[in-house]
């Protein structure tokens, strides 16, 4: 299993969604903010059940494997049953799944997780932002990230909304220190230190890295840091 983070790790990492790239240059994109110095990239799967829109699928996580052989690819799946996606994007090259708290039985949360697992991936649990803490909070010992949502799911280029911060503080209180603690949604490099300080130390972003002009990518990607 590829390990997410070096000993010692980098924090915060910064994680691209490729949801902003341009898909008509995918490759050519994603090598680009890997050489401005992102840490991963972040692949955001949504299946128009789940939430409205569709995005992409295993086809797109195999497209860039083959571009980006050693690149972390760590994959979000907004989708109501994501048992069904676990081999098809571990066989295609993903090395991370995240799926999301709302839609699996509490009794088999874990279980979902330990399979992500034995297929050879990491294992995350994401939560939006309506949800109560408390939803989440049974679950953080069986995975190895939790993925705080801070906008509703659905689109690239929303606002954040400040007050799942709480929520943030709470969880990282709770995580041991080989898990990580990922936000998403409507982060920017004015917002990246409040983010920090609730102790987030993985930082997705679409919008304010891949919807940026390439030549300002590297600035925007050691601001948030
Ligand atoms: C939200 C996705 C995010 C989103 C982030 O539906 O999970 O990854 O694309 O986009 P920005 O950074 O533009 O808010
Ligand atoms: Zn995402």
């Amino acid at each position: 299993m590829k390990k997410l983070f070096a000993d010692p790790p980098r924090t915060p990492l910064v994680a691209p969604s490729i949801l902003s790239a341009d898909f008509a240059h995918m490759g050519r994109d994603c090598r680009h903010v890997m050489q401005a110095g992102a840490d991963l990239l972040h692949v955001d799967v949504m299946d128009g059940h789940f939430v409205p829109n569709l995005t992409m699928g295993p086809d797109m996580v195999r497209a860039v494997r083959r571009e980006l052989p050693d690149v972390f690819l760590d994959v979000h799946l907004m989708v109501t049953d994501p048992e069904r996606f676990i081999d098809p994007f571990i066989a295609a090259g993903a090395d991370h799944l995240t799926f999301h708290v709302e839609v699996v039985a509490p009794a088999r949360i874990a279980e979902v997780a330990s399979r992500i697992r034995a297929a050879g991936a990491g294992a995350g649990l994401a939560i939006n932002p309506p949800t109560p803490v408390e939803a989440i909070l049974p679950h953080l010992a069986a995975v190895d990230l939790v993925l705080v949502m801070s906008v509703n799911p659905g689109r690239s280029g929303q606002a954040f909304i400040p007050e799942v911060l709480n929520k943030t503080r709470l969880i990282s209180q709770q995580l041991r220190p080989q898990q990580r603690l990922e936000m998403d949604g409507g982060l920017k490099p004015e917002n990246a230190s409040d983010v920090k300080k609730a102790g987030c130390d993985v930082i997705v972003a679409a919008t304010a890295v891949f919807g940026l002009p390439s030549e300002s990518r590297a600035a925007a990607i050691r601001a948030f840091r």
